[in-house]
Order: C-alpha cells, then structure tokens, then sequence
C-alpha cells in the first residue's frame, strides 16, 4: 500500500470537510448534547463525519472505519486489514462559540492500530499537517520539526481537560499548576489534535492529556514522531493508542514533564 498517495487522498478529503465546517463556523448551528450536559455535537459534526466516511469507503471498501459520533462503519472491524478513526470536529466547544481552534482529524492504521497516516486540517486559518509512517512530518507540504527547547524554563505546554472532570477524583490541575512556576507559559486551547500538530511544528515544546479516545490523538501522535518527537505514556513505556495518559515532547523535555505528570496518575 502507498502511504503517500493515501496521504494525498486523506489531504483532499480532510479539506472538502473542512469546507462543509466552514459553510457552518460563525452561523447559528443546531446542537444536542451527548454524554453530559457538558459534551455536545452540532449538524456540522454530523455533516463532517458524513462527508469524510462517503469518500473512505469509496476510497477504501475493504476498511474498518471508526467515527466520533457514528461508532463502527466500512466493512466489519473482524475482516479488515485496515482501520480509520476519524474525529469530524475536534474542538467543537471552541467551534460552537465561534472561536477558530478546531480541526478534522484523520488518521488510518494497520489492525494492530499502528499509525500509518495522519491528517489535522484546521479549515480556519487552512493549515494541514499531515505524516505518513517513515515519510516525515509536513504543514501545508512543507517539512516541520519539533522545537529544541532544552528544559522547562525556556518551554511553553499545553494539555486538556475531559468533558467528565466534575466526576473525576483528579482534574489534570495539579501538574499545570506546578508547570506555571516552571515553564515560559501554559497553554489549554482545547483541540487535541491540533495541540499535538503544534508540538509537532516546534509551537509548543510540550503536551499531555489523559482519557481522550483514539480519534483524538491517532493522527496527531503520529505526526509528532514523524516531526521527531516523543510520546509516551505517563510511565515513559509505549503510547497507549486509546487516548489515555499521553505525553508528546521534544524529546528533550519528555522527562521533566513525566516527572511531574507521573505524581497525579
Ligand atoms: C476534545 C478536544 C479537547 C480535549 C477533550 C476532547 P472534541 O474533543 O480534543 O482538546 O481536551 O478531551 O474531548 O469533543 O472537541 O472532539
Ligand atoms: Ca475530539
Ligand atoms: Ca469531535
């Protein structure tokens, strides 16, 4: 299989959602809540994801395809070779309030879920990044490289909080308190996968979340690693690819930042 020019086609189709999210961005939008009062989608989630599996499985009719918001699509997940996670709108709380941080994320794997390609358009200020497994790193096509920001005093991070934090014994407020007194800034813009494409691009030198899903995180871990950086999990062993406990650096902040991280599991 061409990584590449499944690159090139996950590049188109990520930019025709983001047209269709853009027809929607800064228009009143109809929106229903889902798991809490806290976690919602809106029509144009639902007409970006529609969007995106009409053409993977056109594409690709023998793939598995996970969405957001539509579960398991394309051919069962028992007799595909391949698997799609898609995360139509990540960021929709910003997009739901007109503020232009959010993105589509794209990502295809082998059934291991080993990432092979990663898409995150962000349709606002048109800005793709994008890898492919052994390929490098792009935005916009052209090569990006994470910062070398050598320690924590010269670094800005970012994280996230989940929707379910009023349920939670422990909110990720911790280490971001005790980040403000160590870095050059703090950060929490709200979409996953962009977050990761800035660590990718050297914007920040850092990032960390627990709980998110495969669809969040997919595409950007790979673009990262491609980019050369490093992600983890809290313990330093290998990234968990369902989303939880997520460390992406430079490589050279990556222990500072888990030593810290590592003491609010
Ligand atoms: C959310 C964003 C946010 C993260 C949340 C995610 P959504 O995704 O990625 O940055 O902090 O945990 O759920 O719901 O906007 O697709
Ligand atoms: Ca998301
Ligand atoms: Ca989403």
């Amino acid at each position: 299989m061409n990584l590449q020019v499944i690159r090139g086609t996950v590049t188109g189709i990520a930019h025709q959602a983001g047209a269709i999210v853009l027809q929607h961005y800064n228009q009143p939008h109809l929106e229903e809540t889902k798991a809490s009062v806290f976690d919602i989608v809106t029509d144009a989630d639902k007409a970006s994801e529609k969007l995106i599996v009409d053409a993977l499985c056109e594409h690709f009719p023998g793939h598995h395809i996970v969405g957001e918001e539509g579960g398991g699509m394309g051919a069962p997940a028992d007799e595909a070779d391949y698997f799609w996670f898609i995360d139509p709108i990540d960021g929709t709380i910003n997009f739901a309030n007109n503020i232009p941080f959010f993105s589509i994320s794209i990502a295809l794997t082998d059934r291991d879920l080993k990432p092979l390609v990663g898409v995150v358009l962000n349709p606002v200020s048109n800005e793709l990044f994008s890898a492919a497994a052994g390929q490098g790193a792009t935005r916009n096509g052209e090569s990006i490289h994470v910062s070398a920001a050598p320690m924590l005093e010269s670094a800005i991070l970012c994280t996230g909080f989940p929707y379910d934090v009023p349920s939670q014994k422990r909110i990720n407020v911790e280490p971001f308190v005790e980040f403000l007194s160590q870095t050059r800034g703090m950060r929490r813009f709200g979409s996953a996968a962009l977050d990761l494409s800035f660590v990718a691009c050297g914007r920040l030198d850092g990032w960390w979340e627990n709980r998110l899903n495969p669809w969040d995180c997919m595409a950007g871990i790979l673009i990262v690693r491609e980019a050369g950086g490093k992600v983890t999990d809290y313990s330093g062993g290998e990234a968990r690819l369902d989303g939880k406990e997520l460390i992406a650096s430079n490589g050279h902040l990556h222990e500072a930042m888990r030593a810290v991280i590592h003491k609010y599991p």
